[in-house]
């Protein structure tokens, strides 16, 4: 099983901040706030916290409690226990092999709009930024060297390792991150006309609260809390035998609702201070905002604050999405870290060039309808990770068995975990993979809401 010189976290922090910087990303500032604006405001921000509660926690419980016992990444924890269910493992691989492809892409518009909110957008209207947006993306040339450029820098941090690489940066971008998003949300906060917005963001309006936004708000925690790709288990194996699970397994996803919450703080009173739309689904980040930077005063030192904000978040993001394929390489197929990182990173560079594309000059080439940009998207968010984020349900609770899961959660018994029982009797084993199925039917068509 686990090999003798196998890398661990230094600290507890190090692996808080290197969960916390996997679970909070793109997700959470670009997507999270979105998802409020398109499904009715604060109902369904109450219905989010409940998932993250009843399903986000319980899932991270048991992909941490698998890692740490089989001390193996993705693949090799399930060899572990039993052989025959390897390609579940698989499938988180291939999943977060696809999503770095594209997410990289968008990690490299944040480095551009990094400068571009420096030079200051000059724009009080939504469609020139959407025209500059629209531009830019679809350009065959400027993010596919910003692709290059923030996949590089992810490259360069895997290939340090876990303690001189992923843990060192985390303990310096997350409380960079926290200071950056706290000094926003005060910033929009302060804006006159800013309380309609956050009326509208806590104002509960339950008669938009859809089958469909119910579905969302659990895919949202899925994605957010990083589950069913192997990154949280990939952290999971580097984890100190000692270290309190449980403990680790909330603080994180409480991090991640935290950071999901202020940025629609951030978002909302500035899109209404200054009379934009909230609902503009993917657009808010990237097209509205750059209207509203325009607009507030000395807007460019907080434009570039906040892109700089999805930089770092994007970046933490990516390195654990990377992890998971080099330790599987390192693991399955005795390849040297270096080696792993080098050629694994450039694999995922490469299908990223593509998708760049595909957003441009190869629009054209679709699949299901899709150009490759929206298919890994859809792929890899809508199928692989709800499909292996069940079967890893299924397999902690009735292969491994939630008892010896517990056992592993709390240190064979020697740490207080108030809920495990009821963790292990009901949570892990019928709350969660039903969950996760009526999301998986739904999101592919076969059930309808
Ligand atoms: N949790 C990240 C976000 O919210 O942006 C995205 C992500 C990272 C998903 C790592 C899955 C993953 F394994």
């Amino acid at each position: 099983m686990g090999e003798q010189n196998r890398e661990t976290f230094g600290s507890r922090m190090g692996f808080i901040f290197a969960a916390a910087g996997s679970a909070v990303g793109l997700g959470n500032i670009w997507r999270f706030p979105y998802l409020v604006g398109m499904y009715g405001g604060a109902a369904f921000l109450l219905i989010y916290v409940l998932f993250i509660l009843i399903i986000g926690i319980v899932c991270f419980i048991a992909e941490v409690s698998l890692g740490r016992y089989t001390k193996q990444s993705n693949v090799g924890a399930f060899k572990a226990i039993k052989p025959s269910w390897a390609p579940v493992g698989l499938i988180g691989i291939i999943a977060g092999f696809m999503i770095l492809s594209f997410y990289s892409v968008v990690g490299g518009w944040t480095i551009y709009y990094f400068f571009r909110a420096i030079v200051g957008f000059g724009f009080a209207d939504p469609s020139a930024s959407a025209n500059l947006f629209g531009g830019f993306i679809s350009h065959p040339l400027y993010p596919v060297l910003l692709h290059a450029l923030f996949m590089g820098i992810t490259i360069w941090i895997v290939y340090k390792g876990v303690q001189d690489g992923i843990e060192k940066y985390s303990n310096i971008m997350m409380p960079a991150l926290f200071v950056v998003i706290i000094i926003l949300a005060i910033r929009s906060l302060t804006l006159p006309g800013g309380e309609a917005g956050l009326a509208f963001y806590l104002k509960p309006d339950f008669s938009k609260l859809t089958g469909e936004s119910l579905l969302a708000a659990l895919g949202q925690v899925f994605f957010s809390l990083s589950l069913g790709m192997g990154s949280i288990l990939t952290y999971g194996s580097y984890l100190n035998k000692q270290e309190n699970i449980p403990f680790v397994s909330t603080v994180v996803p409480i991090m991640d609702t935290l950071v999901a919450f202020l940025a629609g703080l951030v978002i909302f009173p500035a899109v209404f201070a200054y009379g934009f739309e909230p609902g503009q689904g993917g657009g808010l980040a990237f097209v509205t905002l750059p209207a509203v930077f325009s607009e507030m005063p000395a807007g460019n030192i907080f434009g570039a604050a906040f892109f700089f904000l999805l930089f770092l978040a994007a970046l933490t993001s990516a390195i654990s999405l990377l992890e998971p394929v080099v330790a599987y390489m390192i693991e399955e197929h005795a390849w040297e870290r270096k080696k792993a990182t080098l050629i694994m990173g450039a694999i995922i560079f490469t299908v990223g060039i593509a998708a760049s594309l595909s957003n441009g000059i190869w629009s054209g080439f679709t699949l299901a309808g899709k150009n490759f940009f929206d298919f890994l998207d859809y792929v890899s968010g809508n199928i692989l990770l709800p499909v292996s984020g069940m079967l890893t349900a299924i397999f902690v609770a009735w292969v491994w068995g939630s008892k010896n899961a517990l056992k592993e959660a709390t240190n064979d018994g020697t740490i207080n975990f108030s809920w495990g029982n009821l963790w292990a009797n009901v949570l892990i084993k019928y709350v969660a993979p039903i969950l996760i199925a009526i999301v998986f039917l739904s999101s592919v068509g076969i059930v309808k809401f």
